[in-house]
């Protein structure tokens, strides 16, 4: 006999973690299979933080963040998306997985299902069994031999049912680097708002785009549509390790939410948050400078997938993943085991981006591209020779 909930002893390890878990700190290998880059936090955020410390901020604090930081949230997000978003919709409860689950939270029950945009990071549809709901996976078409990645809109509608709570997708994409456009969030707005389903949009690398901009929900959400905007430190400062994001949710929502974040975390990390102030009423010159660093790492990877006629692609639009399709490959775990073994270069394996019986994404693999540039281009030369 056991108490443990059988959807808990049925959580596997993601894939991704199957295979970095073989190789995790071995200096032969050449990691990319995670979802950061190579680059410390930039000293201005860090010393913030330090500060913070040295003045004694180590109590605990308001659950939904501290006002300097909301406010600045607020100011940012509003920049962003063209349209005023007020404090009062933005908490801070810890980092973006955090806001993941508060939103789960906020509109998921037993027996409920979540449509997911896939591929999709697994830690997402992972949260979603978590909670007791069901994902049901919408995959994008095309994403090899050049083909955009599309969204078929009306597959994601009919996927929709009386048990259907919310539309999660991640715009732009990990892994595809796919960027939804404003017509379709237009078109799941309307639909969404017609079927009681709430949206919740992951907007964690809408700072990292490449020729367009990654339009954000909060441009065409009024301030009590159920849609909840999930945003990070993590990318786009290269804070991964801080565990700060934040929510945007409906207005009504803020005192749920004070106790929602109050019941998970008793609030983010005090001196992490001024430390994330720093970052984001300072950080757009790191910001330029991460994307220009991600266009070179883009422009390697492009190079040794032109030069090899088995690998093949749709160029991100934003993020800094590569998902490249490998023809032939058929089980991009062992895939990936292999090249980890003879390659010693580590990459997450397609099959991980959804549920194990999408064989389509068992013809990726994925690699995180925001590298030194000699270190991944010898990471793609070692790839093209294992291919
Ligand atoms: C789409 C997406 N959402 C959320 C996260 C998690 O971000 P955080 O580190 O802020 O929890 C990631 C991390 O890889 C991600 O790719």
């Amino acid at each position: 006999m056991t108490a443990i909930r059988p959807t808990i002893l049925g959580l596997e390890r993601n894939g991704i973690g199957e295979v970095s878990f073989l190789g995790l700190g071995r200096k032969d290998i050449i990691p990319l299979w995670f979802g950061e880059g190579d680059i410390v936090t930039p000293p201005f955020i860090r010393d913030a933080a330090k500060r913070a410390l040295d003045d004694g901020k180590t109590f605990y604090t308001f659950t939904r963040g501290i006002a300097e930081l909301r406010g600045a949230i607020a100011d940012w997000a509003s920049r962003q998306s063209g349209r005023e978003i007020d404090a009062e919709r933005v908490t801070v409860p810890g980092a973006a997985m955090m806001g993941v689950q508060i939103a789960l939270q906020c509109v998921c029950e037993p027996g409920d299902n979540v449509l997911i945009i896939s591929p999709m990071w697994p830690n997402i549809f992972q949260a979603v069994i978590g909670s007791g709901a069901t994902p049901r996976f919408v995959r994008l078409d095309g994403g090899a031999n050049g083909e955009p990645w599309t969204l078929d809109l009306q597959r994601l509608f009919d996927s929709a049912d009386a048990h259907t709570k919310a539309i999660f997708f991640a715009s732009p994409s990990n892994p595809t680097g796919w960027i939804m456009s404003e017509r379709e969030q237009r078109a799941i707005l309307e639909f969404t708002r017609k079927r009681g389903i709430a949206v919740i949009s992951d907007e964690v690398y809408t700072p990292i785009v490449y020729d367009t901009p990654a339009p954000s929900f909060g441009a065409i959400a009024d301030p009590e549509d159920d849609v909840f905007i999930i945003n990070s430190f993590s990318k786009a400062w290269a804070m991964t390790g801080w565990r700060i994001g934040w929510l945007i949710h409906p207005r009504r929502l803020a005192t749920q939410m004070a106790e929602l974040s109050a019941y998970n975390n008793t609030g983010a990390t005090v001196f992490a948050q001024y430390g994330a102030l720093e970052a984001i009423t300072k950080g757009d010159d790191f910001i330029k400078w991460q994307v220009q660093r991600c266009r070179e790492g883009l422009a390697i990877v492009e190079k040794a997938i032109g030069a090899n006629n088995r690998m093949s692609w749709c160029k991100p639009a934003g993020a800094f993943y590569a998902f490249i399709a490998i023809e032939g490959m058929t089980d991009s775990h062992a895939f990936a085991k292999r090249l980890l073994e003879h390659a010693k270069v580590g990459v997450a394996p397609g099959i991980a981006f959804g549920p194990k019986t999408d064989k389509q994404n068992d013809r990726f693999i994925r690699l995180c591209f925001f590298q030194a540039p000699e270190r991944l281009s010898e990471a793609m030369q070692r790839i093209a020779k294992a291919i």
